[in-house]
């Protein structure tokens, strides 16, 4: 019977960080089966995301279910997914873009039952992973799926969408591209462009005194000052992550 001490002891050797912990999820998942349990192990110490090899991750207290291909939610979100569920009127209407695995409007379907939340996006894997996960989800382009009858009526738009600047993306992780695809990472040139489209397009979709709530990195909430104010926003605000830097923006449609 393989132990979680074992499991540890050859994550420790790998250099797993927080070994204990994923010893204790592996072994979880493979419910006392040890060729189970082994084959788990093995997926993980070849690099694989943990949440892939388990089937779940915890995000905003929920349990979400992320399949193998699709983007891992990230606990650094989880601010963006608070503050867009405390926009979000009980009754009211939602859209969050470039969904992954449906976390954050299963987030808001969690804090507000009774809305109506539908999502999108682009990669058929991550939308049969939300819809998996009780999110209403569309295959397509941003609001190319979104149904028409929500023009003008959206309280909250999120989204996640990538934007690292392209330059930038040998930077991240090593293994990021061995598992990972750069659809849910590459932004453009300044890592901006999905960003722009969608304060572009959202006030399609609004309606007046909604909130848009996007994910930003570096100086893109500068970047995108003017976008926003062309774009008939106002009450611009970043806001900060644990370590201070800047981690999402949030406007207000006139
Ligand atoms: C950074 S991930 C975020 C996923 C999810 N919102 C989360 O926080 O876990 C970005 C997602 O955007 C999707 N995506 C990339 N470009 C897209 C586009 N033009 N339209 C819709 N989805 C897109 C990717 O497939 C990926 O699932």
């Amino acid at each position: 019977m393989i132990t979680v001490d074992d499991v540890t002891a050859r994550l420790v050797d790998a250099g797993f960080i927080a070994a204990r912990e994923e010893s204790q999820e592996l072994c979880h998942r493979s419910n006392g089966d040890d060729v189970v349990l082994e084959s788990l192990l093995e997926r993980r110490l070849r690099g694989e995301p943990l949440a892939w090899v388990t089937g779940f991750v915890t995000f905003c207290g929920l349990s979400i279910r992320v399949d193998p291909g699709v983007y891992v939610p990230r606990w650094q979100s989880e601010p963006l997914a608070r503050r867009a569920a405390s926009r979000l009127p009980q009754r009211g209407f939602a859209v969050d873009l470039c969904t992954g695995s449906g976390a954050i409007a299963r987030t808001l379907l969690f804090e507000r039952p009774d809305a109506r939340v539908v999502a999108s996006d682009l990669d058929d894997r991550a939308v049969r992973c939300a819809t998996s996960n009780g999110v209403r989800a569309y295959q397509g382009d941003l609001f190319a799926p979104i149904p028409r009858d929500l023009e003008g009526e959206i309280d909250v738009i999120v989204a996640v969408v990538p934007y690292v600047p392209t330059h930038s993306l040998s930077l991240l992780a090593r293994d990021t591209f061995v598992f990972e695809s750069s659809l849910s990472y590459d932004g453009g040139a300044d890592g901006a462009d999905i960003l722009r489209r969608v304060v572009r397009d959202s006030p399609r979709f609004l309606r007046g005194g909604g909130a848009l709530l996007m994910e930003v990195g570096g100086e893109q909430s500068d970047v995108l000052r003017d976008c926003f104010q062309r774009c008939g926003f106002e009450d611009v605000r970043t806001f900060l992550d644990e370590e201070g830097d800047v981690r999402g923006v949030e406007a207000t449609l006139n």
